[in-house]
């Protein structure tokens, strides 16, 4: 992988914004972006950013303003998407368990459609809607009840799963909203987990997704969007797969239902663009083990700590001698909050830079305060020499902001 963190660069930004902070590639997120558009340009589909991969507003907004849509999971995150100047008629929000006020907040703002995944929540739709005199857009999210092979945390399209619905079932709720004065059927969802490194599933889920879609027809129930979620694999340490593949795949599958296509991509558009800068604060032997103790921690990026991820290390400046191996742990009191583990470093001196890569997604929006360590501070690379801070460090202040 190309290094799109040039080290003189990063040490002038880290003078000014101080550790931990993520720095984010702009251009890297436009490739990602513009790599799904070229794979995909016969089908031209909405591709609708999963905000929760990373919600900061300046990414968000790049995205916006480079024809992206955006899915949400929370008021909160619809939120984030209008003031990040998404288009409402390019916002969809899915989610198990979306509450009556968030639903009345999607359809005032007009978004494209709301996902639903149970009869109960079709219902409770239903109601808000009616309330609002209004006609709800939805499309019903299927647990199609395939196996993305990966980590069982982020596995969403197999029967056992909080996710979607059974075809059977699903069959009742689209009938229930086509004689709904106040539901109308416009769309068909699935998204079947997360780091999927092949086109597979997604084949196997189109292929009785299709099958269901022409039973809707028959059914009287005409279709508009076919929504195949994100997922779209991204190993750390590494590019995203070309989307080219699951272009190939998927496809010709698309094609022949006419539907417009919608993808979620998340982790894809982010991941590979961003990194977690730390400073070394000390080294430290406990037994066989050599430890890296840094200023960043499991607060800052779980990912490690929570799925056993493991984002590859770069030190800013390589210091002689030969390799060891280290355990890069932070100040947090976890025998869980290590960055890394059992990686091979030269020994770092104190007050050494630390890149922990491909934490452009789902670092700083699963961060906490645990510890009462404020967030990190967030950073946009504009260009080859130019950098914008695009969220301030959190205070001591702000820790206690809230409270009462
Ligand atoms: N659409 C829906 C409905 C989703 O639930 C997700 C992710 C996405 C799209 C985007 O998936 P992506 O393209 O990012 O794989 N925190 C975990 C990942 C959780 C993913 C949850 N859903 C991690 O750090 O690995």
């Amino acid at each position: 992988m190309k290094n799109i963190f040039p080290g003189g660069l990063i040490e002038r930004i880290l003078k000014k914004t101080g550790t931990p902070v993520y720095i984010y590639s702009s251009e890297k997120i436009l490739e990602n972006l513009e790599a799904y558009k070229r794979s995909f340009s016969d089908l031209n589909p909405l591709f609708c950013y999963a905000m929760k991969a990373n919600s900061n507003g300046a990414v968000a907004r790049l995205l916006a303003q480079n024809g992206a849509g955006a899915d949400v999971v929370s008021g909160g995150e619809l939120h984030r998407a209008l003031c990040a100047g998404f288009d409402p008629r390019t916002i969809i929000f899915s989610g198990v368990g979306k509450t009556d006020e968030e639903m009345s907040y999607a359809l005032r703002a007009g978004i494209l459609f709301i996902n639903v995944e149970s009869f109960e929540e079709l219902k409770a739709l239903e109601r808000v809607a009616a309330r609002l005199k209004m006609r709800a857009e939805v499309s019903v999210r299927i647990n199609p009840d395939i196996d993305p092979h990966t980590h069982k945390f982020i596995t969403t399209g197999k029967i056992g799963t909080k996710f979607g619905v059974a075809f059977k079932e699903a069959r009742e709720l689209y009938a229930f909203a086509h004689a709904s004065r106040h539901l109308a059927p416009v769309g068909i969802h699935f998204h079947l987990g997360s780091q999927i490194d092949s086109p597979k599933p997604y084949e196997k889920a189109l292929v009785v997704v299709a099958k269901f879609i022409r039973r809707l027809g028959t059914d009287g129930i005409k279709l508009k969007y076919l929504d195949i979620g994100g997922g779209w694999g991204v190993r750390e340490g590494f590019d995203m797969l070309p989307p080219a593949l699951l272009a190939g795949t998927v496809g010709p599958l698309v094609e022949s239902l006419g539907l417009a296509l919608i993808l979620e991509p998340g982790r894809s558009l982010v991941a590979a663009a961003g990194a977690l800068a730390v400073k070394t604060l000390y080294r430290k032997k406990s037994g066989l083990k050599n430890y890296i103790i840094t200023d960043g921690a499991m607060n800052d990026l779980i990912r490690p700590a929570f799925y056993g991820a493991k984002h590859p290390v770069r030190p800013l400046v390589k210091r002689p001698g030969k390799a060891a191996r280290f355990d890069i742990a932070g100040p947090v009191c976890e025998s869980g909050d290590f960055l890394a583990q059992d990686v091979s470093l030269p020994t770092p001196s104190r007050g050494d830079i630390l890149l922990i890569l491909s934490a452009g997604a789902y670092g700083f929006s699963m961060s906490s305060q645990y510890n009462s360590r404020p967030r990190a501070a967030e950073v946009l690379l504009t260009g080859t020499n130019s950098w914008r801070l695009i969220r301030e460090r959190e205070t001591y202040q702000d820790l206690t902001a809230k409270e009462k």
